[in-house]
């Protein structure tokens, strides 16, 4: 319907006087028509909406996405498209729709390079919400800064990421709708003004899983030159799912269906209402897991097919060697853990469950049997480590707020530039930890959270554009306005050299270079007046985690039970 509108309307623009502030690109799939858009002083192209897949729907639910069909006529790309199913916190079920693989394009119209280097950002939002839209990525500080942005949707929850195993619901459906966005970037950005070997792929947050993972595929050689990865870690525990045909009959016995044969709950589910299957992954009942904000349906190790993007866990993968050996951005927020409080604040039994039963702290890729010695030795051990043998309280927040952040972010993140740095051709990566707390920290505005620090997803407030911030902007203080000036040259640096310290200038208080962090694992501490610091970041902390992995291994490798945990 849309295609048909826009071919009428496209006849009427041409009848009448052509809007200069159009304009129209040949991609090989078809004509786009996209608009010049005026805004916070800086003048770019817009291209929104394309289609990137066929409708991911029927048959094809749960499978790799097909290339989109060529069209005929002119598509109208001057609306954002669909977003993907999910549950109503941040969009209407009206703006939802299966149909929703497509991607956006935003080029500067000015830029000092040609072709211009291209940022393709993954979204972030636990693998279950959010979307390519700008309610968060607002790109017009990388228009201001000469790097033309691609955002993409990739399909959320269950409909992305169940797998049964077999070849009709392999998993990782996600992960392959952004790889075919990218060989979409590869083929076709050059139309708009972009470079195709001068990718950066980048996320935050559970975009940055994604972007790791991808690093860690065979699949994606060629289709980007650099990558970053801000506040995520495919190594951390919530991004990989042990148990995927396990959470895949849960889901199924949610909705109603009492089948043990996995070919015939793909095709119920295939018949299902999609936002049947949207309620009911949202289903966060389970007492043992109500603390972890887990999304149950998550990257799988796949069997091997020419479809696959991995077969293995991704820390075997990184001890073996990461597939794609590019420059590579990577860092974490100081006070990731923050982003826990609001829970406990509306929900107080939270705190309470933990306290009762500290072995709900225990992350769940240690599957040491619950009420087993080894599980409430580490879980006396947590409590003594970050609580001193006292219990979450008022007083213990910040306590608190560090074990989310160790043990959701910090250590994984650690973990595989630590292995990854001591093999002897690892290429740079240039880590950092984010401490600033000033007037844009997007996730504390956000849920109006006013606790010290730089929380999980503060960053983006310094990054794009937010719904959150964009009133702010003008009033925010000189720190602040700093700190954008600061993490927009250093990533624009990256995106256009592979390299952040490439032409930094003193007027945005970078004096020192920011260098690989070789196997010290040295950091920038990132504010508004970087410096270096001697690695690793976290020393005391991270070290005790080095450690109760350790013993695990060892507990697994002399064959002691266990006791799998959702997901
Ligand atoms: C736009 O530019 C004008 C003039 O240089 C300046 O006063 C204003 O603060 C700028 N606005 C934004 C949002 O940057
Ligand atoms: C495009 O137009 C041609 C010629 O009119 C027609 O044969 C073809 O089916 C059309 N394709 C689509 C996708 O509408
Ligand atoms: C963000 O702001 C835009 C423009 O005001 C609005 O259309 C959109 O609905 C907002 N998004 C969300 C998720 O609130
Ligand atoms: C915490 O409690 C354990 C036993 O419950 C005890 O062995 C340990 O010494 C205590 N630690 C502190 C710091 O009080
Ligand atoms: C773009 O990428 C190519 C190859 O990846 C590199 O040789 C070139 O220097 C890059 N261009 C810029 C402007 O950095």
């Amino acid at each position: 319907m849309r295609l048909l509108i826009s071919v009428v309307v496209s006849v009427l623009v041409l009848a009448a006087t052509a809007a200069t502030s159009d304009r129209v690109v040949e991609t090989l799939t078809g004509a786009v028509r996209g608009r010049l858009v005026r805004d916070l002083n800086v003048t770019y192209y817009a291209y929104l909406g394309i289609p990137y897949a066929e409708a991911p729907t029927g048959q094809l639910r749960f499978k790799p996405p097909v290339p989109k069909k060529p069209w005929n006529g002119t598509l109208d790309a001057t609306a954002y498209g669909p977003v993907c199913p999910q549950d109503d916190t941040f969009y209407k079920r009206s703006e939802m729709s299966e149909d929703c693989l497509s991607l956006n394009v935003y080029v500067p119209a000015r830029s000092a390079l040609a072709p211009t280097p291209v940022l393709v950002y993954v979204h972030s939002g636990e693998l279950t919400m959010l979307s390519g839209r700008p309610f968060i990525l607002g790109p017009q500080f990388y228009m201001k800064y000469g790097v033309l942005l691609v955002t993409m949707n990739y399909r959320l929850g269950a409909l992305g990421f169940l797998s049964v195993q077999t070849e009709d619901a392999a998993g990782n459906a996600a992960l392959k709708d952004i790889l075919l966005a990218l060989q979409w970037v590869k083929r076709h950005i050059a139309q708009f003004g972009g470079d195709p070997d001068n990718v950066t792929l980048g996320g935050e947050s559970a975009g940055a899983v994604l972007v790791q993972y991808l690093t860690l595929s065979e699949r994606s050689t060629n289709l980007f030159q650099k990558a970053s990865m801000i506040s995520g870690s495919a190594l951390g525990y919530r991004f990989f799912n042990r148990h995927p045909i396990n959470t895949a009959f849960d889901l199924g016995k949610k909705i109603g269906y009492q089948t043990k044969d996995p070919n015939e709950l793909v095709r119920k589910l295939q018949d299902a209402d999609v936002f049947d299957i949207v309620t009911a992954q949202g289903d966060k009942t389970n007492k043992r897991n109500g603390f972890r904000p887990f999304a149950p349906f998550t990257p799988v190790a796949e069997t091997p097919s020419p479809h696959a993007v991995i077969t293995q866990h991704p820390l075997q993968i990184v001890k073996q060697g990461i597939p794609q050996n590019v420059p590579i951005i990577a860092g974490i927020m100081m006070r990731e853990g923050i982003k826990m409080l609001p829970f406990i604040r509306r929900n107080p039994i939270l705190a309470l469950n933990l306290n009762e039963d500290f072995e709900l702290c225990i992350p769940s890729d240690i599957e040491y049997p619950y009420g087993s010695r080894e599980s409430k030795d580490l879980a006396n051990s947590i409590k003594q480590f970050y609580f001193n043998n006292e219990t979450i309280s008022i007083t213990t927040l910040l306590n608190f707020v560090n074990l989310v952040t160790d043990t959701q972010f910090a250590y994984s993140t650690d973990r595989w530039i630590e292995i990854y740095k001591n093999m002897p051709n690892s290429d740079r990566v240039y880590y950092y930890v984010f401490d600033f707390d000033g007037d844009l920290n997007w996730y504390k505005l956000f849920s109006l959270t006013p606790f010290p620090g730089a929380s999980h997803a503060d960053q983006t407030g310094y990054m794009f554009v937010t719904n959150t911030t964009r009133p702010l902007l003008p009033i925010a203080g000189a720190d602040s306005k700093q700190t954008i000036q600061v993490v927009l040259q250093l990533w624009s640096n990256f995106i256009k050299y592979g390299n952040p310290s490439r032409l930094t200038s003193l007027t945005c208080n970078i004096r020192e270079e920011w260098s690989d962090c070789g196997t010290q694992r040295n950091y920038l501490a990132l504010n508004n007046r970087p410096y270096m610091v001697p690695g690793p970041p976290l020393r005391r902390r991270l070290h005790f985690w080095r450690q109760v992995y350790a013993q695990y291994d060892s507990y697994v490798a002399r064959g002691g039970g266990l006791e799998a945990k959702t997901p």
